[in-house]
């Protein structure tokens, strides 16, 4: 029996859309751009062994990030709704709604642990302006590693402090949104990505004149065929869709904001690469720190916080530049926020029929309380283990390694199978303005034969079935 869809008739009000092709291409790095390439990207690629993770990555996001992007843009500006309408829009049979749903679930979950590291971060502008970092270089490479270690134990694990991080860092992303799409995320992202493009090649610059560059290099970018195992495999790919926010919606609904003239593919192409360049600065940054001051490049999360400080310490102007980093790391967790919020926020509004800041204040509270568990996961709540991972790791696991890439299987399945190539090739032709026609076919091949079938393999493989 086919329900009414009462959200398809909201969506019919006026939206909103990006201003032009700039602001579309800023506004979706802003999304793929934050904290996935300057924490989570460089302790990946620590706890996996280096290069060969890298490589993997590199081939999840041609063969299997880019396609889905492009899928996702075609759904979203296409059907010109959320990501749970936007299925019913393009008169698709309504179960192909659910990956809407898993999308929406998605994003809290990463809402929930992601905010906290924004808290973290957030709190790093003001223990670098304090001066906690600013007289590291009159101590021995070990003491000053001691140092910043303690600094980021006793930011994550004191009581209140990183629970009220975590808050204003929802707080600001919640003002921000409820100032909608083109005031909000556009002014942001199209403004303060580039400053924080210039502020990592600085780090890199400096990082490359330590002792450790060698090893660091070596370590990011010399493949150690050895250390690929199915693990790596699904971790890299889960990064894949984290980093290029696929998988869940977050494209579908930044796609339904998109200009009619964009080029969906040139669009996602750019996106792609110029992310995967950020995270790379970010791994060239930090993997010669690591190898100086003699950490573990294996320490996980901590890995961004222990390192930045250390980069910058004997250089002159080094707590500024400590101080300016944290301050632009806060905004690129900031505006790929926003884009998470907005799959649950556009959804919510949509389907309820409630004012923007309604949802915007349901969401943001959801994630402030349930988030507060990420928080606590490794003291308070440490003993407290869900298939042998703490909240914060579970969350990150369901989300990056299970969610997104059926999500992204899902998508490319119903993109290449469930709706007509003409279609397709229209919305990426731009209703033929466009003269990429051998572009479209290459993208609507990988689309329909490879990346279903990788995404398949390294499921089947990761339960234990091939
Ligand atoms: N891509 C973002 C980052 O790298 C995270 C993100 C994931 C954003 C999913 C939106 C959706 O930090």
């Amino acid at each position: 029996m086919k329900k009414p869809n009462n959200e398809s008739v909201s969506t019919n009000k006026k939206r909103e859309t990006f201003s032009s092709g700039l602001a579309v291409f800023f506004a979706t790095l802003g999304s793929a751009v934050g904290l996935g390439n300057i924490w989570k990207f460089p302790y990946l690629v620590g706890e996996n062994g280096g290069g060969a993770f890298v490589l993997i990555y590199f081939l999840s996001i041609l063969l299997v990030g880019m396609p889905v992007m492009v899928s996702e843009f075609y759904i979203g500006r296409k059907s010109r709704s959320n990501a749970v309408s936007a299925f019913t829009k393009l008169k698709a049979n309504p179960k192909w709604k659910i990956i809407g749903y898993f999308g929406v679930a998605a994003a809290f979950l990463i809402m929930f642990y992601y905010s906290a590291v924004a808290g973290w971060v957030y709190s790093y502008v003001f223990k670098a302006i304090n001066g906690a970092f600013s007289n590291l270089s009159n101590f021995s490479f070990e003491q000053a590693t001691n140092i910043v270690e303690n600094q980021f134990l006793t930011t994550t694990e004191s009581l209140y402090s990183p629970i009220i991080w975590q808050g204003i860092s929802i707080l600001v992303v919640a003002l921000i949104l409820i100032g909608g799409v083109k005031n909000g995320i556009e002014r942001i992202t199209k403004t303060l990505m580039p400053v924080l493009f210039v502020l990592l090649v600085i780090s890199c610059i400096r990082a490359l004149t330590l002792p450790g560059a060698k090893a660091g290099f070596n370590f990011l970018f010399k493949i150690d065929f050895s250390k690929i195992n199915p693990s790596v495999i699904l971790s890299a790919l889960g990064l894949a869709f984290f980093k290029l926010s696929l998988g869940m919606g977050t494209m579908i609904t930044y796609g339904s904001y998109f200009t009619e003239d964009n080029n969906l593919i040139h669009t996602s192409a750019k996106v792609a690469l110029s992310d995967t360049f950020v995270s790379l600065l970010a791994g060239i940054a930090i993997f010669p720190v690591v190898f100086t001051f003699g950490m573990r490049p294996n320490s996980g999360p901590s890995l961004l916080f222990n390192t930045i400080p250390l980069v910058f310490s004997h250089i002159p102007f080094g707590n500024l530049l400590i101080i300016a980093f944290f301050i632009l790391a806060s905004i690129a967790a900031t505006t790929a926020s926003l884009s998470m919020a907005e799959v649950p926020i556009a959804f919510i509004t949509e389907k309820w029929n409630i004012k923007r800041k309604y949802s915007v204040i349901i969401v943001s509270l959801s994630t402030f309380i349930v988030g507060a568990l990420t928080v606590h996961s490794s003291s308070i709540f440490g003993h407290v283990t869900i298939l042998g991972k703490n909240f914060f790791d579970l969350f990150d696991y369901i989300s990056s390694n299970i969610i997104l890439p059926v999500g992204g299987l899902l998508i490319a399945i119903f993109v290449g199978y469930f709706v007509s190539k003409d279609s397709v090739l229209d919305e990426l032709s731009n209703n033929n303005k466009l003269s990429n026609s051998k572009t479209i076919t290459i993208y609507y091949f990988v689309l329909k034969y490879i990346s279903p079938l990788l995404l398949l393999i390294v499921f089947l493989n990761s339960l234990g079935i091939i």
